[in-house]
């Protein structure tokens, strides 16, 4: 594990909206405090910080773990929360729908911490600019724009997986435009370590992604067949099939692309014993159910580890420690 970084906290008291926000002693420093909060929650110790203080979720599009690891990080740490799951039960949505900047107007005079989920990207920006100074937003996934907290909860993940990023090869396959990829690179940019992006078929990283690796990293590699990939990356990152359904076709020329299901057998086959692949959840065919009681599954874990995380963050945005 890292050394005790400096402590940063550059964001209290800010809007979380993307990974570039982040230095790499940010980042150390979150996974510093999640393990702490971890170990206190296992010894039921944890403290009761936000006592009196509430989280709003102002989700405009489905979720299940996004907004109940923002809640339970919060009903944990003894705060409250209040919102909508779905905005046609509030003015938010609905026959007499109000406009974005006012929603998010009204929702910062409730709370002091606004998890905002929107099918749109820029959302989480206008919900920010509506807040302003009064509550903090927290960005839970606009468009295919960004999903900062996935990429903390993954990198913490594979931080406690391996006990450092520096020096590690990761692929990151399937559907490459999601927000979590884009995420999840900008959030390696500071560490040395190697990316190998397999797509799907029409389904790669745009360019100004790849322009912003070649400018600060991580070192970005391209490649067409997981076969060239599987025996070299210490973890697997698969992105979700969301945007599409799940190509049920099967290339003619042998390659296996970046959509190619992972199954126990293709890791054991291809794979180091000690490959750990990730998922942000939810899964549709690209992660097979073989993996599951397989060492390679990393995506339990790394669901579990949503929920400090967000504490961790909560604590640094809202201070209170
Ligand atoms: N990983 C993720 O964002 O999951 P949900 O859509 O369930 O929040």
């Amino acid at each position: 594990m890292v050394t005790a970084p400096a402590p940063p906290e550059a964001l209290h008291g800010r809007h979380l909206l993307s990974m570039q926000q982040f230095q790499r002693r940010d980042l150390e420093n979150l996974f510093t405090k999640a393990e702490a909060l971890r170990l206190a929650a296992e010894q039921g110790a944890l403290p009761l910080r936000f006592a009196g203080r509430v989280l709003v979720s102002a989700f405009f599009d489905a979720s299940t773990r996004t907004r109940l690891a923002h809640e339970t990080a919060m009903l944990r740490l003894g705060g409250a929360v209040t919102g909508f799951a779905d905005p046609e039960v509030t003015r938010a949505g609905g026959a007499t729908q109000e406009s974005l900047y006012d929603v998010f107007r009204m929702l910062s005079e409730y709370g002091d911490v606004i998890v905002v989920r929107h099918p749109e990207t820029g959302v989480a920006a206008l919900a920010a600019h509506a807040a302003g100074d009064r509550a903090a937003v927290i960005n839970a996934g606009d468009g295919t724009g960004e999903h900062p907290t996935q990429t903390l909860t993954d990198l913490y993940s594979v931080w406690r997986r391996f006990g450092k990023i520096d020096g590690l090869r990761i692929g990151v396959v399937n559907d490459l435009r999601m927000r979590c990829t884009r995420s999840l690179l900008r959030g390696l940019r500071d560490y040395d370590c190697t990316v190998y992006a397999v797509a799907a078929p029409g389904k790669g990283l745009d360019s100004q992604l790849r322009e912003e690796c070649a400018q600060r990293g991580p070192h970005l590699e391209i490649c067409e067949d997981l076969r060239e990939v599987l025996p070299q990356v210490d973890a697997i990152y698969s992105s979700p099939t969301i945007l599409d359904e799940v190509s049920s076709v099967r290339p003619a020329d042998g390659v296996l692309r970046g959509d190619t299901p992972l199954t126990a057998s293709l890791l054991e086959q291809y794979g180091q014993p000690d490959l750990a692949v990730f998922h942000p959840l939810p899964r549709k065919g690209e992660i097979d159910s073989s993996l599951d009681s397989t060492p390679f599954n990393g995506y339990w874990e790394q669901a579990h580890n949503g929920v400090p995380i967000r504490m961790a963050l909560l604590s640094v945005m809202l201070g209170g420690e």
